[in-house]
């Protein structure tokens, strides 16, 4: 099969239509592609006639998951991977106890697995394949936090579509993706597997990353892969930060922050989502109708199925929800999950639970339906071995496109900090450098969530350095310290080799252990070693580039916070090396924005920009009785939006035309950024509004646009914007997205923080 053309770089004009405009908080995206369903038309008497032939138990089996325990994995990513027993499963399948397999990839395996369901089963049902893949398969592509910070749907798209394409060669249809959590709290560790603290950003990448992974030629092409945007709901507000916690908050928050990113998901086509393990206002997610019947079938119309998380109907037993395994398959199946994944529980209590009237047989029905007519839809009735090449799977998966795709992505989702002095990009010739830290050689550059990731391919930050520098005999390495210990002897070498440099590159921060799911944090700082290394290298007084590795917004300190330079990279998979150099090195100029604050302070977590200006808000540190901390300014050292570009970026005052924007109307409003800088710059101008008197009280600012240009050095722009009603919008006290008329602050800035403001009129 020829390479799928919507996986190649480049933006079609109906692609960019797909992806722009229509954002507004609530409103429909773009007429979402019914190209999904295809398929499960055709085959919808068929599915009819199988569930009126299915005997319970078979049903219990379409609506059971179990681990893969025949195909290849690499890594564990849950506590009973590898538990799987092949022939107990072979025999579930051929008994039509099983329908659904996760986390094994291959086209091989997934052929001789296909066979035993369609060949030796009796109703011949397909297997559906799932797979976590997250940010690539083979190929790996930056953590999604990481991509995040390009602020660009296209690239989301298009990694999406890669990982796709990957996944689909190797009989994977449905990918437990895209990650769509608003990320609050820097303490949680799975604000990595996101698109951060904001509800716009996340909008526009939940729609590029479910169309990337389902493709627009409907889900039963042979490259489109099932979305699974997860988890519902509410998991990323955690208390404290600390996973599978408690989640309690306004149906207000609920509906205007931590869903609008499932629903625009939705709306772009994805028909499958996963329960969250939280309990959201008292009820566990799994087991909750309001949010898996009431919201999501209810008021949103969704047809797709929900698949529990790994064991998360099991855990009602845990949150004190339900009594035994028996009332945990009832509560969640009456709530509104489908699937169940790994427990078994479905499949032991079903039977019984409706011979005895406590889960009526059409709730049941309705689920196999659910799931049926999507396995329908990815045209697994009229072609179960779909996937199952391997002549294809050779061609397709980890190409040389691919990994093209990877270093771009890589290098347009590093983040640009500070830079004084223009430190950065350093010369690849005639500059001694000394590269120090943990991360100088380190082949951490995956991130938390790959399982299938080629390590052969992984490219350090010495080898892309090396490539880079003319002469790379200028390049040393010294560890000078572990991720979170000390090295004997480690930080004496490291001064030593700063003292022979000319400039100090200190490759510091996270470890990928050190978040993803499961890996909260109380103090979201570098370890102390590292800090301990900083000082001592910094005290050579050589220049110094901090380059950070990272999942998540970070407090910075001491001699990091202060070295002249700062670059975020995050894990950027597979090319990482590569991509930082090109940065680095200037071949490329930074173009990524924060998608988290950085807070000062850890202890101001959940810190995000677009919080609540309170009665007393601080306008000044260290004023009595406002609202801050006593240690911190109540402020992001480096705010959300906040990206420098090796050009010298400057903003106007904000023009809002003519201030007035009527009910039905558009407002233009427009600023002048200019590059006083020798370089060229690639700018995010960021369109940020206050609601000033509503209802409600609203954030101190959000924002509701941004627009990417081109600055050439010493040149200018005019950037515009047309603001519309629905921008304006927020979820009212009465559940209803709400415009009020009035007064509405303004800024075009670069970040979510600082800037100038000017003020608009909504009229009715
Ligand atoms: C995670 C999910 C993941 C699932 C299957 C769970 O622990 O919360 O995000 O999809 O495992 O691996």
């Amino acid at each position: 099969m020829p390479y799928d053309a919507d996986a190649r770089p480049g933006l079609t004009a109906s692609r960019r239509a797909l992806l722009a405009g229509a954002l507004f908080a609530g409103a429909s995206v773009v007429a979402a592609p019914k190209l999904a369903w295809g398929q499960a038309r055709r085959h919808a008497a068929r599915i009819e006639a199988l569930i009126a032939e299915m005997t319970i138990e078979e049903k219990a089996g379409q609506l059971n998951l179990l681990n893969d325990p025949f195909r290849f994995r690499p890594q564990s990513v849950n506590p009973t991977d590898g538990e799987g027993d092949p022939a107990r499963v072979s025999q579930l399948i051929r008994e039509g106890k099983l329908g659904n397999l996760f986390n094994g990839v291959g086209a091989e395996g997934g052929r001789e697995i296909q066979d035993i369901a369609v060949k030796e089963s009796r109703l011949k049902i397909p297997l559906l394949f799932a797979a976590d893949i997250i940010h690539g398969l083979v190929t790996v592509f930056p953590v999604p936090l990481g991509e995040a910070a390009a602020w660009d749907a296209d690239l989301a798209y298009r990694t999406a579509r890669a990982a796709a394409v990957e996944g689909c060669a190797s009989a994977i249809h449905q990918t437990y993706a895209p990650m769509v959590d608003i990320g609050r709290d820097q303490r949680w560790g799975r604000v990595v597997e996101g698109a951060g603290e904001d509800v716009h950003l996340g909008n526009i990448l939940a729609i590029a990353r479910t169309r990337g992974f389902q493709g627009e030629r409907g889900l039963d092409h042979p490259q489109a892969m099932l979305a699974t945007p997860k988890h519902f709901a509410a998991y990323g507000a955690a208390e404290a930060g600390l996973d599978y916690n408690t989640t309690d908050m306004s149906d207000v928050t609920l509906r205007g922050v931590y869903l609008p990113p499932f629903k625009a998901a939705f709306d772009a086509g994805a028909l499958s989502t996963m329960s969250a393990f939280n309990d959201v206002n008292g009820v566990p997610a799994t087991g909750n109708e309001y949010l898996l019947t009431d919201i999501l079938r209810g008021e949103w119309g969704f047809e797709g199925f929900v698949v529990s998380d790994y064991t998360s109907e099991q855990e009602l037993i845990a949150h004190g929800f339900a009594a035994d395994g028996r009332d945990a398959a009832r509560l969640s199946l009456l709530a509104g999950v489908d699937m169940s994944m790994v427990s078994g529980l479905y499949l032991e209590h079903i039977p019984d639970l409706v011979a005895s009237g406590d889960v009526p047989l059409a709730v049941v029905d309705r689920a196999v339906r659910r799931v049926l007519s999507v396995k329908a839809a990815l045209g697994l009735f009229d072609d179960p071995y779909r996937g199952t090449s391997v002549a294809r799977e050779r061609r397709e998966v980890g190409s040389r496109e691919h990994y093209a795709l990877a270093r771009e992505a890589g290098r347009k989702s590093c983040v640009l900090l500070k830079n004084d002095g223009d430190l950065l990009p350093l010369p690849k010739a005639g500059t001694r450098i000394a590269l120090i830290g943990p991360f100088g050689d380190s082949l951490d550059v995956f991130g938390p969530w790959t399982i299938w990731g080629d390590e052969s391919k992984r490219v350090s930050l010495e080898a892309g350095f090396r490539e880079a520098m003319r002469d790379p005999s200028l390049l040393t390495v010294s560890k000078g310290s572990d991720v979170e210990a000390p090295i004997e002897g480690g930080v004496a070498a490291a001064v030593a080799a700063a003292q022979a440099a000319d400039v100090v590159v200190l490759a510091i921060g996270e470890s990928a252990a050190m978040s993803a799911e499961a890996k909260s944090r109380v103090d979201i700082g570098i370890p102390q070693p590292q800090l301990d290394l900083a000082e001592a290298v910094a005290a050579v007084g050589k220049p110094v580039v901090v380059l950070l590795r990272n999942g998540r917004g970070m407090e910075l300190s001491g001699a990091v916070k202060d070295a002249q330079a700062i670059l975020v990279t995050w894990f950027l998979g597979s090319e990482m090396g590569r991509s930082v150099a090109d940065v680095v090195f200037g071949d490329h100029g930074p173009t990524g924005r924060l998608p988290v604050s950085f807070p000062h302070r850890s202890g101001q977590s959940p810190y995000y920009y677009s919080r609540k200006t309170t009665g007393r808000p601080a306008t000044a540190p260290n004023q009595e009785y406002k609202t801050q901390f006593r240690e911190t300014p109540n402020e992001a050292l480096y705010p959300f939006g906040h990206g420098l570009t090796y050009g010298r970026v400057t903003y106007g005052a904000p023009n809002a035309g003519a201030g007035t924007l009527a009910w039905d109307g558009a407002l233009e409003v427009s600023v002048e950024v200019s590059n006083a800088g020798a370089r060229p710059a690639s700018e995010v101008v960021q369109l940020y509004v206050r609601d000033k008197v509503a209802s409600l009280t609203q954030p101190g600012r959000r924002l509701i646009d941004f627009k990417r240009v081109e600055i050439p050095a010493g040149g200018a722009e005019t950037v515009r914007f047309t603001i519309r009603r629905e921008q304006l919008q927020f979820m009212g006290a009465d559940r209803q997205w709400t415009v009020e008329p009035g007064e509405f602050d303004l800024w075009i800035a670069p970040s979510g923080q600082g800037g100038q403001s000017t003020t608009f009129r909504l009229t009715r």
